[in-house]
């Protein structure tokens, strides 16, 4: 691999099941010592680009690529001229020659690899339409803390199944060895595209994934119960979505049917009382905050693997 060629962190399965256990290893080191590693020493800078609202990417990112000693760019693209038009790919090589990474949150994923196609420095999915890679790293963090492990452990996500977050678990949770068992009504089953090739890295770790639409049937025995948002940045039709989606609630009776001990994750923000109950989100098996904290411990690991190559 020259210089030239950057690795990028696009969607869950730009890193292999190795080069994912070594970011999570990674992650786990830097938490422990959260100030003993400044790879981005200099300091490189880091631009962090925004198309869409953020409070934990933006914190998380600017926290931690400080902690490595890097310089946080924070950017607002509608005030740029991403935010007029000007080509994506001309904002790659203009940043390309600046910084040591560029990590954004957009629409389409076809932007982020345009960004990518361009880029001579790593470029990193803060979340698109189609994925949010660097929260599923937060959440295996989160389950190997909680669960020892992620291998072999099946984990349930409730809801919309063709949002970014049920994407990023069948092909994150897939990598990792777990069972996704993704529970949606059958408008809000997952990309087929995005299914087939998370069976498939299944197939080489011993994981598997599934999709059903009995919320019960998918929660039953579950080490962890996932859900996210029923109505993601930039959809619309809230109140068709609300009414087809509540029998998937994750709420007490769910919780009932899973594992002793299952683990509660939600990338947050929450709506209590539509995708996920107040009593189960500030219930005792919520991991909610500490997966919110692990955005900063994944991402300075990630960022660390992808500069320091
Ligand atoms: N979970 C997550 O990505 O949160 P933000 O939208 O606040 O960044
Ligand atoms: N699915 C949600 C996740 C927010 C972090 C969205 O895209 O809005």
């Amino acid at each position: 691999m020259t210089h030239d060629t950057p690795r990028h962190f696009l969607r869950d399965d730009d890193l292999t099941p190795a080069e994912q256990a070594e970011v999570l290893d990674l992650a786990e080191a830097l938490k422990k010592d959260r100030h003993g590693h400044r790879p981005l020493a200099g300091p490189k800078t880091v631009a962090v680009l925004f198309d869409k609202h953020s409070t934990r990417t933006r914190v998380s990112f600017a926290v931690g690529v400080a902690e490595l000693g890097g310089h946080p760019l924070i950017i607002d693209a509608a005030g740029s001229q991403l935010g007029r038009g000007e080509p994506v790919e001309d904002t790659a090589r203009v940043l390309s020659r600046q910084v040591a990474a560029i990590v954004w949150r957009t629409f389409g994923q076809e932007r982020i690899d345009a960004m990518a196609s361009a880029s001579t420095v790593p470029v990193v999915n803060a979340l698109t339409d189609e994925f949010h890679p660097c929260q599923i790293l937060a959440d295996l963090l989160t389950v190997r803390e909680r669960l020892g492990g992620t291998a072999g452990h099946v984990l349930t996500y409730l809801g919309d199944g063709a949002n970014n977050m049920a994407h990023s678990y069948l092909l994150g949770g897939a990598t990792a060895g777990m069972h996704v068992r993704i529970a949606a009504p059958p408008a809000h089953h997952p990309d087929t595209l995005i299914l087939n090739r998370a069976a498939q890295i299944a197939a080489t770790t011993g994981g598997s994934v599934t999709v059903l639409t009995d919320p019960a049937v998918a929660a039953a025995g579950a080490h962890v119960l996932a859900t996210d948002t029923w109505v993601s940045m930039g959809q619309a039709g809230k109140d068709e979505r609300v009414a087809v989606l509540m029998p998937y609630q994750l709420n007490a009776e769910t919780l009932a049917l899973a594992a002793p001990g299952a683990v509660v994750l939600h990338c947050l923000p929450a709506y209590r009382g539509m995708e996920i109950t107040a009593e189960v989100l500030d219930g005792p098996h919520s991991a909610v905050w500490d997966q919110a904290e692990n955005r900063l411990h994944a991402q300075k690991a990630l960022l660390q693997w992808l500069v320091g190559r």
